[in-house]
Parts: C-alpha cells; sequence; structure tokens
C-alpha cells in the first residue's frame, strides 16, 4: 500500500492568524514567513519550516520560492447561474433582476444545463485563487445538486442551498411552500456534511418570499441545527421601500427576517448597507453576519457599505464578490473594490484587514476555523500560490517596493502587499491546492 502523500512547498508564506483593525499597517498584524516550508501531509498541514531547515528525503518537494502563499481565499456570497449575466449594463438591482438575472436563472431548470454551469463555475472559483464559498444556485432543485456534486469532485468546501423563492418571481422561476420544504429536506439528507458541503437555507430576498414560506424556512433552521442561511439585506434603498410596503409589521427589513427565526451564527447576509444601529445590534445579539460585496454596490449603484460601524458594533464582516452583480469573481479585485469604497467613506483600509477578512476572518465567521482560514498544522491544505508580479507595471513596482530600483527606499511589507494586492488578479494565480490536492 502506498504510503502518506506528503508534499513540502516553499514560498513566502503569508497569513493572518490576528484581525486586524481596518486601517492597521502594521507588521504585527501579519504572519510573514519568507522562503518557508509548508509541509503537507494527506490533506493536511503538518508543520511550517524555516528556509533552512529543508524538511527529508520522504517529502516531496516543490519549489515555489519567489512566489506568494496565501490560504485560498473564501467568497462569502456568489451566485453560480449569473456567470451568464456578469457585465450587463445599465440597470440597478430590482431592474437588474427582472432584465437580466430572472430570465438567466431560468434555464437552470434543465440539468445538462445546471450541471454544465456548476462544473464551470466551482472550476471559475479554483482558477481565481478562491478554494471555499457561500454560494446562490437557482430555485431548482437540481441546479443545488448539480453544484453540490461539482465541489464534491474537487474536494472543496462549498454551503449552499436551493434558492427559495414563492412570489414576485416569473414562471419558471417560483417554488411553492409544500414543494419547497420537500426539496430542502431531500437536499440535507443527501448534502448536508456530505464531504466539504453544507447546506444553507436560501432565502432569495424578503420579497421574493410570502410570509408562508418564510416561516416554513425558519423551521428548516430549527428542525435541523448546524444548517447555514444565506441572504440578501438592505441592498438598495428602492428595495427597501419595497419590503416596508410588504412586511409593515416588521421594524426594518433585517427584522422580517429575525422574526422568521431566520438569524444566526450561521446566518450570513449579503449587503446590509442600509442598515441601522439597531439592526448592528441584532446581527451581533444573534451573531449573523455581512457579506460585504463591494464591486457590485459599485457596479449596481446600490451604495456604500459603512464596514467602520459594523466593526464598531461587534458585526462580523467577510468579503464576497457577488457576480453578477459583481464584476469579477476575483478576490484581489474585489478587495480592491473594498478599499475604494471605504476610501469614499474616509477609511484607508489595510491590505492586512482586507486580506484577512477574506480568509482567516471569513473562516472563523463561519465556523470553519479549525478546517481553514490559516497556514497552521491541522488545517486543511487549501493553499494557493501566486506570482508577486504580473507585466511590466507590477514587476517595476514591486521593484520599486524591494528597493530595488535606485533612489527610491525600500518599502514596508504592507506596502508591497498593498500594491500587490492593487495590481493582481487571477492571471497571477500560478497554483491551487484543495486539501492538498493540486487542481
Ligand atoms: N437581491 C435578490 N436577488 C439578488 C441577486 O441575485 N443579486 C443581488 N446583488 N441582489 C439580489
Ligand atoms: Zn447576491
Amino acid at each position: 500500500p502506498r504510503g502518506p502523500v506528503r508534499l513540502a512547498l516553499q514560498a513566502d508564506l503569508l497569513d493572518f492568524p490576528l484581525a486586524p483593525a481596518l486601517e492597521d499597517t502594521s507588521a504585527q498584524a501579519a504572519r510573514w514567513r519568507p522562503d518557508h516550508w509548508l509541509l503537507v501531509e494527506d490533506g493536511r498541514i503538518a508543520a511550517v519550516l524555516p528556509p533552512d531547515q529543508a524538511p527529508g528525503a520522504d517529502w516531496a518537494p516543490h519549489d515555489h520560492r519567489g512566489q506568494l502563499l496565501l490560504p485560498g481565499f473564501i467568497d462569502t456570497h456568489v451566485h453560480c447561474p449569473q456567470l451568464d449575466v456578469i457585465a450587463s449594463h445599465g440597470t440597478s438591482l430590482l431592474d437588474w433582476l427582472e432584465t437580466y438575472t430572472f430570465p438567466a436563472e431560468r434555464r437552470f431548470a434543465d440539468p445538462a444545463v445546471a450541471r454544465a454551469g456548476a462544473d464551470l463555475f466551482v472550476q471559475a472559483l479554483l482558477a481565481h485563487g478562491t478554494t471555499a464559498a457561500v454560494v446562490f444556485p437557482t430555485v431548482h432543485a437540481v441546479a443545488a445538486e448539480a453544484l453540490f456534486a461539482a465541489a464534491q469532485r474537487q474536494g472543496m468546501r462549498l454551503i449552499a442551498g436551493k434558492v427559495l423563492m414563492d412570489r414576485h418571481a416569473p414562471e419558471g422561476l417560483r417554488d411553492d411552500v409544500d414543494g419547497a420544504r420537500a426539496d430542502c429536506e431531500r437536499l440535507i439528507a443527501r448534502w448536508h456534511g456530505q464531504g466539504r458541503n453544507a447546506y444553507a437555507v436560501t432565502v432569495r430576498f424578503a420579497p421574493t418570499s410570502t410570509p408562508a414560506q418564510l416561516a416554513m424556512a425558519g423551521a428548516l433552521m430549527r428542525d435541523h441545527p448546524g444548517l447555514y442561511m444565506q441572504t440578501h439585506v438592505a441592498e438598495n434603498t428602492d428595495e427597501v421601500r419595497w419590503v416596508a410596503e410588504l412586511f409593515p409589521q416588521a421594524r426594518s427589513y433585517l427584522d422580517v427576517y429575525r422574526r422568521a427565526g431566520l438569524l444566526c451564527e450561521r446566518a450570513v447576509l449579503a449587503h446590509g448597507i442600509w442598515l441601522d444601529d439597531a439592526d448592528r445590534a441584532l446581527l451581533r445579539d444573534t451573531g449573523a453576519q455581512i457579506a460585504f460585496c463591494p464591486s457590485s454596490n459599485l457596479f449596481l449603484g446600490s451604495g456604500l457599505f459603512d464596514w467602520a460601524a459594523a466593526q464598531r458594533q461587534g458585526v462580523p464582516v467577510s468579503l464576497a464578490s457577488d457576480v453578477g452583480g459583481g464584476t469579477s469573481l476575483s478576490m484581489q479585485r474585489t478587495l480592491l473594490d473594498a478599499y475604494k469604497v471605504q476610501a469614499l467613506r474616509g477609511v484607508r483600509l489595510s491590505a492586512w484587514a482586507a486580506l484577512h477578512a477574506a480568509t482567516q476572518g471569513a473562516a472563523q465567521a463561519l465556523g470553519l476555523d479549525q478546517e481553514v482560514g490559516l497556514l497552521e498544522p491541522g488545517r486543511l491544505a487549501d493553499v494557493v500560490a501566486w506570482r508577486w508580479a504580473d507585466g511590466p507595471v507590477a514587476e517595476h513596482r514591486d521593484a520599486v517596493a524591494r528597493g530595488q530600483v535606485p533612489g527610491l527606499p525600500v518599502q514596508s511589507l504592507h506596502a508591497r502587499v498593498f500594491a500587490w494586492l492593487t495590481l493582481s488578479g487571477e492571471h497571477n494565480r500560478l497554483a491551487t491546492w484543495v486539501a492538498g490536492r493540486r487542481v
């Protein structure tokens, strides 16, 4: 029989055991281990060794010196079927849903479309250096099924669930309470806890579910402890007004979900731009978290998320592409958009805070920090090797940061990594490992 699979990756290791303040650029806020060895045994990180302690002959060496090795990114809100509508011109949220998104999502009723779409999507995540994701498929059980199966084939961490929507959506994109409950029960039994899949009760957003369906979703959460919940909240002002009309008893948009019993530690709510202090207190008290989607928020013109207020009030925040409202699956592009959104609010987001939120911060918020998020013994080896620079401009900029351009002083590690984050994308990716397997 074959012995254990043992890899030794040598690279510039960077990860974030501490949660940096939003503007913290200090060296202590990051863990930087240049040229170190990451030892991986049977999919898990076994040890990290300094450069001069090369491991023995029973470890297969992989020379990634001069490359940046990060924990795989975690995208906490993204839509599988919306690769069909990414980069669609000219609308804000509610028009965008009607004009582009709903028509495209109807195609996923066809199992062949759902399978091809799921495969394309999962491959694309990995090609962008994202090794874990919280994902919306469509209302069709077959689309959820295809997504779980595609993730399982790659061995990647996926949180997803059939989308619930029983009103205010076109024919072919609506379910009903009893059918939806039966689909959810079947999918939970089949996929929750299978491999690295977990089930999320997936209310699209308050307007597309009747109160009866919201109550059913809450009952699922009560009946199956350990499920996740994902939805959208307070993204767009027209949407917020519509929710107030549809749910006059609720104190706020977020309160609709509280009343249905949907807020808990494993609840991931996308956007949360138009929340008030009472909403943020409710998020903190229930342990629910916000997926900040800066690319989508800029592209659809939704607004500028107040990350500082969330941090002040103790609300966990992770980062998400929200493709196809967002315009790229790349977490570097997403984090750069987060930097720009926060700059418009007067906050200069550090690369450390941004990268932490996209790795260890998200892992903690999702309760996955024993599994992923850090380059640390015991974690699964979901890791990505990145080129420090791609193309002449980035190469020059990186040389400046390293003090290799005459007349300019060497810069801090933060300055170098911030320039990398700003100038890089999926083209910088050299290799992705999922649980120690190169994919
Ligand atoms: N709100 C309800 N559905 C959606 C969606 O698909 N994308 C975004 N960005 N917001 C939504
Ligand atoms: Zn979304």
